[in-house]
């Protein structure tokens, strides 16, 4: 069961002392902190924490790494791709401390919580201070300022995983879109993936903690917020007395104002009834379902110990296009686990297919150590996945463009995030979170507006404010 504790007055006081220490140690006006990110909006969250604690040590942040006199990356284990660019550029950083040995070099996040990644790095990059895991979040002020006060290299990891932290200040990236985590953690052990292995067993925020920060953000002017859990569907768990998912999402909804709420991510073994008729008569969710299906194999499904089949999840995504009109669906596919054959793969195909998928995140299978796929016979090639995989882009590149199609002459409702540097063009997204482009003028960034839309090029519309 979750423990709720509250960010400690000695972390606090640590925070103080840093913010003399680096009074007298900043190589500029005031202490720079320079903080990169990589994985998952789990990590992007973390990161804003962070962030969040070192403002109140007095730091502010600078974009280029050269002027951080503090040099933060927050790094993630899911594919070993992730994992590989944060090797490379960490390496890159050893010129930069020969230069300036006063600044502080930190990694933390999920690959930290991997005790061969953390060996490697303390082996072979002597000019990183500071190493701390997904679990030691709140003892980041006593780390910082141990590693600085003293200089010796400071590797912490595999904290106890069972308590939830309020209180930890945040700095949030954005003013209009933000992250909400409810839940920490993962319990599902999906054979192939790392994320239970480096953010410990699943833990859920109490409701009224998560209510109240919604309500703050919301009235801070927030209009697109998503809650965050490896699977929210399982929100509650460990809590007295339990609520769903979909109850929570529900008394969200019931604040005042003018946003929208998203969610992610949704499991389809525990998504529910209860949270599309949740969905469908809301005011505030979002038309749209992440629901990463993984497979179209029941065969391969078993052996990713996913817990539903093709036929469970065909069920669940039938009763949302029936309840919610237009739903938007979205999911993760991975191409290539071991064992799959070309025959496993169509079934891949033709579940995407039939589902009419608005975007796909598209993985091929890396594996990682100690889950139990990695040490599965993987006959395939890199090259035969290769080809499957371009197989798989191709066919949802035309299932997006006709659902986008479907849309031209209709008006939606986009909020708008931005303003390319390139052509000019706004760009927004809909509810059902697609890319819309259109005309208009940079104060609009921000705000709703309703765009008709004119042309689909591929997964993106184009449109003009009505
Ligand atoms: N909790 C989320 C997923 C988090 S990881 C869920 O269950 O949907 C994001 C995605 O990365 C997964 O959905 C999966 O498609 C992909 N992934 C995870 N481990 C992987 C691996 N070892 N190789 C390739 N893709 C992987
Ligand atoms: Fe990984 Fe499965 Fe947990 Fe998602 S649900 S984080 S894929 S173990
Ligand atoms: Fe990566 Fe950790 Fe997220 S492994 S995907 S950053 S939970």
């Amino acid at each position: 069961m979750a423990v709720q504790n509250t960010f400690s007055d000695s972390q606090s006081e640590y925070l103080a002392l840093t913010a003399e220490l680096m009074d007298i140690r900043k190589r500029g006006e005031t202490p720079l902190a320079f903080v990169r990110t990589y994985g998952c909006q789990q990590n992007v969250a973390d990161s804003e924490k962070i962030k969040g604690m070192l403002k109140v040590a007095g730091y502010s942040f600078t974009e280029n790494v050269e002027d951080a006199d503090f040099i933060l990356f927050n790094t993630c284990a899911v594919r070993e791709h992730a994992e590989d660019r944060v090797f490379g550029n960490v390496g890159a950083l050893k010129k930069l401390k020969r230069r300036h040995p006063q600044i502080l070099i930190a990694l933390c996040g999920c690959m930290m919580e991997e005790k061969h990644v953390a060996d490697r790095i303390y082996q072979s990059f002597p000019f990183v201070g500071l190493v701390f895991g997904t679990h030691c979040l709140h003892q980041f002020p006593e780390l910082l300022y141990k590693s600085l006060v003293d200089g010796k290299r400071v590797f912490v990891r595999d904290n106890d995983d069972k308590k939830v932290y309020e209180g930890i200040p945040t700095f949030r990236d954005g003013t209009f879109k933000g992250w909400l985590p409810i839940m920490y953690g993962c319990d599902n052990f999906c054979t192939y993936c790392i994320v239970p292995y480096v953010r410990g067993r699943e833990r859920s925020r109490e409701p009224e903690v998560i209510i109240n920060e919604a309500r703050e953000m919301i009235s801070s002017g927030f209009k697109d917020i998503t809650l965050l859990g490896q699977n929210v569907n399982s929100y509650g768990k460990g809590l007295s007395p339990r609520p769903t998912f979909a109850q929570l999402i529900g008394e969200i909804d019931k604040i005042e104002g003018d946003y929208w709420l998203r969610f992610m991510t949704s499991h389809p073994k525990d998504c529910t009834r209860e949270l599309i008729d949740t969905i469908a008569q809301s005011k505030h969710i979002s038309l749209h379902l992440h629901l990463p299906f993984q497979s179209g194999s029941d065969r391969i499904l078993k052996a990713m110990n996913r817990h539903y089949d093709r036929e469970k999840y065909l069920a669940i995504v039938n009763y949302a296009k029936e309840k919610i009109p237009n739903v938007s669906l979205t999911s993760d596919v991975i191409v290539g686990f071991p064992g799959e054959t070309y025959e496993d793969f169509q079934q891949t195909l033709s579940l995407i297919r039939e589902v009419g998928f608005t975007s796909l995140f598209t993985f091929i299978y890396s594996p990682r150590v100690g889950t139990p796929a990695a040490s599965l016979d993987d006959p395939i090639t890199a090259e035969e996945k290769g080809k499957w995989f371009q197989e798989l882009l191709d066919t949802q590149e035309e299932i997006a463009a006709s659902r986008c199609a479907s849309m031209v002459s209709k008006v939606e409702r986009v909020l708008i995030e931005e303003k390319s540097k390139k052509d000019g063009y706004l760009s927004g997204r809909t509810s059902g979170n697609i890319i819309v482009e259109c005309p208009g003028d940079e104060n609009l960034i921000g705000t709703f507006q309703n765009v008709q839309i004119t042309e689909a090029r591929n997964w993106i519309l184009k449109g003009r404010i009505t």
